[in-house]
């Protein structure tokens, strides 16, 4: 079972994050230009993950304060190390972080077809509480998810 030690993304991380961003969202990709203006906002925690033992960040996750609620933003692991707990250890540290900060609940969207990314956040706890119609670029509906901090 691997180990992950997560911790906040450093500015020489973003280049691995653009690179794991682009791996795991292909022509949906934000890009780098907008991913790092994403890095770059007050409001927005990014954490990596890195195999215990090792240096290379894996998975990358972006976050948001909004008021007194939390949004994922982003998060990715790289394809040759999915499946292995990464993105569950960094969902596990945003939620500390956002209950840590006295935040009340954390919100995301997911496209209604990523049946890996809807069976993690239905593990987590999270719950629908809405649906966007066509809301992404590949013309998917989104579901909006909830999870009570
Ligand atoms: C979704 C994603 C982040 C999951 O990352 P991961 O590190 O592989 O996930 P984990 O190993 O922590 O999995 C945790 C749980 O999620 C579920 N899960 C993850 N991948 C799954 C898959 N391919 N099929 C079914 N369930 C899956 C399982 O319940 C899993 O627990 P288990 O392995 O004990 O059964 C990864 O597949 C990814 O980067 N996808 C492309 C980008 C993306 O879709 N991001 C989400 C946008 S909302």
């Amino acid at each position: 079972m691997t180990r992950w030690i997560v911790r906040p993304a450093a500015k020489s991380d973003w280049a691995t994050i653009a690179a794991v961003e682009r791996a795991s969202f292909g022509r949906l990709s934000w890009g780098e230009a907008s991913l790092r203006d994403g890095l770059s906002e007050p409001l927005v925690s990014a954490l990596v993950a890195i195999r215990d033992g090792g240096a290379e960040p894996h998975g990358f996750t972006l976050w948001r304060t909004l008021g007194d609620e939390a949004e994922i933003l982003s998060i990715g692991v790289r394809p040759g190390a999915r499946r292995q707990g990464a993105a569950g250890a960094m969902m596990a540290a945003a939620l500390e972080d956002a209950r840590a900060e006295g935040l009340r609940a954390m919100f995301l969207e997911v496209d209604a077809e990523n049946v890996a990314a809807r069976a993690l956040y239905a593990k987590l706890g999270f719950y629908l509480v809405g649906r966007r119609k066509g809301y992404y670029r590949n013309g998917h509906d989104a579901h909006v998810l909830r999870k009570d901090l």
